[in-house]
């Protein structure tokens, strides 16, 4: 069941947007949704600044149109993709909206009531790495089965920092798991397969690869941009398959 708002305020995100202004703000209820994930374990809400995206303005106006539309099919068909176990696997260059139409994906999974865990790649490793502190199995074990039981796991930035063997083998054992139970997998990165292969291991990436489709998010770097995307040749229009040599 999708959550709702105790105070009738917002949609049960825990963020204000107004529409007018175009900005958010936290609800009065945000400490409890905060808490409600972090009694899963989990994290499971949208990080502010992407709480007020929506397709119909920047910066998802200026991603290009078969991209975006992409994204717009999934978004519409959320539950079916999600129970069939189909994910996303957005990359690109840095600024070109990869976080962002990712968010737009996880927003749609969260109204539809669906469950989701959000997480950089960096602090899914630092997560799973701490369970380890106290020499706890079973906090990992617990961990584990939460980021197995979701219905949509999103990493963003995959490939981000290189990691020890160890905690690459813990990220493997999870997307496995995952893969093995046919969840869906949303996530972004800046590399090219194999660069990514190198970061954290040729078994994960063939696993995601087999899970997700993978969508090229190309264009000209939005965080760099005063006056409009300068339109370039429309390369990649669907999915695609990498070439393995
Ligand atoms: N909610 C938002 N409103 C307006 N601009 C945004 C919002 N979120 C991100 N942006 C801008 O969109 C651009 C692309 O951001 P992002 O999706 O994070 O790119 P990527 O993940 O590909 O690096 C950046 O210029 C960023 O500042
Ligand atoms: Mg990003």
């Amino acid at each position: 069941m999708a959550r709702t708002c105790p105070f009738s305020l917002c949609d049960g995100s825990g963020i204000l947007v107004d529409e007018d202004t175009r900005t958010s703000s936290y609800c009065r209820c945000r400490s409890q949704v905060v808490a409600t994930a972090r009694a899963r374990g989990l994290s499971a809400v949208i990080p502010k600044k992407y709480a007020n995206l929506s397709f119909d303005r920047a910066p998802v106006t200026t991603i290009r149109d078969s991209i975006v539309s992409y994204v717009r099919r999934y978004v519409r068909d959320v539950d079916a993709k999600i129970d069939a176990g189909e994910g996303l696997w957005l990359y690109g260059p840095v600024g070109t909206g990869k976080t962002s139409l990712a968010m737009l994906v996880s927003k749609a999974a969260l109204d539809a009531g669906r469950t989701v865990a959000i997480y950089s790649l960096p602090r899914l490793l630092a997560e799973i790495r701490t369970t380890f502190d106290d020499g706890s199995e079973h906090s990992y074990t617990e961990l584990l089965d939460r980021l197995t039981g979701v219905d949509l796991l999103h990493i963003d930035d995959v490939g981000a920092e290189k990691t020890s063997p160890w905690v690459l083998e813990q990220l493997y054992a999870m997307i496995n798991a995952r893969y093995e139970q046919e969840r869906a997998v949303i996530i972004t990165t800046n590399l090219e397969r194999d660069q990514l292969a190198e970061q954290i291991n040729e078994r994960t990436v063939s696993r995601l690869e087999e899970m997700c489709e993978v969508l090229p998010v190309t264009g000209a770097d939005l965080r760099r941009q005063t006056f409009g995307l300068v339109e370039e040749p429309d390369p990649v229009a669907s999915p695609v398959t990498w070439d393995r040599a």
